[in-house]
């Protein structure tokens, strides 16, 4: 085993890398990536696959075990599968999973598997096909759930259901969400909205954890799952007799900054050490001014020297310019 290298000043082990592969999404979610005028990343400021792949191979090297892709929504980035497939051959990275909206999940399924991806994180907010346009811009319910019906055939474990929840907007879909942990081996997982970027959903009162659980108890006790070091900041919960889980993360109401054991790489190449900070490190230039492994090695250094202890206190305070589209979550 390589020696572990990524140990922040606060002493936690960096051993997870999000890697966003693309700013760009099909969908327009209200809370993530809204109507809004944006500007995409010139073609040429993103990362290639191979510098991706080289950056990974680096952090592995370093000790990251874990990595997890993302966008915008990667399946739009052509060439995701290929990558996928060439992402699973380093040697010593132990997992690699997709965060996806399903859209793309019937076409690529197959070739998902293919490539050694196991588990999956499905945007779901709600199981209403006309809501799930008004949240996502697009009338692609059916097409979603199909995919994630195909995910679960084709035995990917978990399947993780992700739900924004949105005060006002699908606060009445909780209940039917949770419910599908009976029936199938769902995680599904219930996230406060993150006010980031300025989305016009941040009016009103956010619904946070305790409240969220308190709507779903209806449905019967949530009895504790044993956490596991894997977890990341969900606090799972099931139903007795369910098949599923019931997960519930709190970026709002309850940080998990101590346990963070996170880095992200952004589609542009700098490596990013907190979601809700813009300390972060450029690895593209010093790549394509072609230094050598041990200098790119020193910019992870970097970035994890930098790592802020946690997030300010008043999350709703903070006047992000960023969208989540373009960190990917
Ligand atoms: N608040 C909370 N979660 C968000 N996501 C995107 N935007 C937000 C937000 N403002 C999450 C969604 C999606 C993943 C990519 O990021 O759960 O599944
Ligand atoms: Fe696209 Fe996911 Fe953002 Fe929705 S949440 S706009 S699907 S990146």
């Amino acid at each position: 085993m390589q020696e572990h290298q990524l140990i922040d000043p606060y002493k936690r082990h960096l051993n997870y890398l999000r890697i966003s592969i693309t700013d760009r999404c099909n969908l327009r979610c209200i809370y993530c990536n809204p109507r809004l005028p944006k500007e995409k990343l010139r073609h040429k400021d993103v990362l290639r696959y191979e510098e991706i792949l080289r950056i990974a191979r680096i952090g592995v090297s370093m000790g990251i075990n874990k990595i997890r892709i993302t966008g915008g929504e990667p399946l739009v980035r052509k060439g995701c599968c290929k990558f996928l497939e060439n992402l699973s051959t380093i040697e010593g990275l132990k997992d690699i999973s997709l965060t996806t909206n399903g859209v793309f999940l019937k076409q690529y399924i197959d070739r998902i598997a293919a490539a050694g991806v196991k588990r999956l994180n499905i945007s779901l907010d709600t199981l209403n096909p006309e809501k799930f346009q008004r949240i996502t811009g697009d009338n692609v319910f059916k097409q979603v759930w199909e995919g994630i019906e195909l995910a679960l055939q084709r035995g990917f474990a978990p399947i993780k259901l992700n739900v924004v929840v949105i005060n006002g907007v699908n606060d009445d879909d909780l209940i039917q969400l949770a419910e599908l942990s009976f029936k199938y081996p769902f995680h599904i997982r219930f996230i406060e909205l993150m006010p980031i970027g300025k989305t016009s959903m941040l009016d009103g009162n956010p619904l946070l954890v305790p409240e969220i659980m308190k709507k779903v108890r209806i449905l019967g006790d949530l009895i504790p799952v044993q956490k596991d070091k894997n977890d990341g900041p969900a606090v799972r919960y099931k139903f007795k007799d369910a098949m599923g889980e019931i997960g519930f993360i709190s970026p709002v109401s309850n940080h998990f900054c101590k346990e963070c054991n996170r880095l992200r790489l952004t589609a542009d190449g700098h490596i990013l050490t907190c979601l809700l900070s813009d300390i972060c490190e450029d690895i593209k230039t010093p790549l394509r001014l072609g230094l050598l492994d041990d200098d790119l090695k020193s910019v992870f250094l970097k970035a994890v020297a930098r790592k802020p202890f946690q997030h300010p206190e008043n999350l709703t305070s903070l006047a992000q310019p960023e969208q989540m589209v373009s960190i990917g979550g």
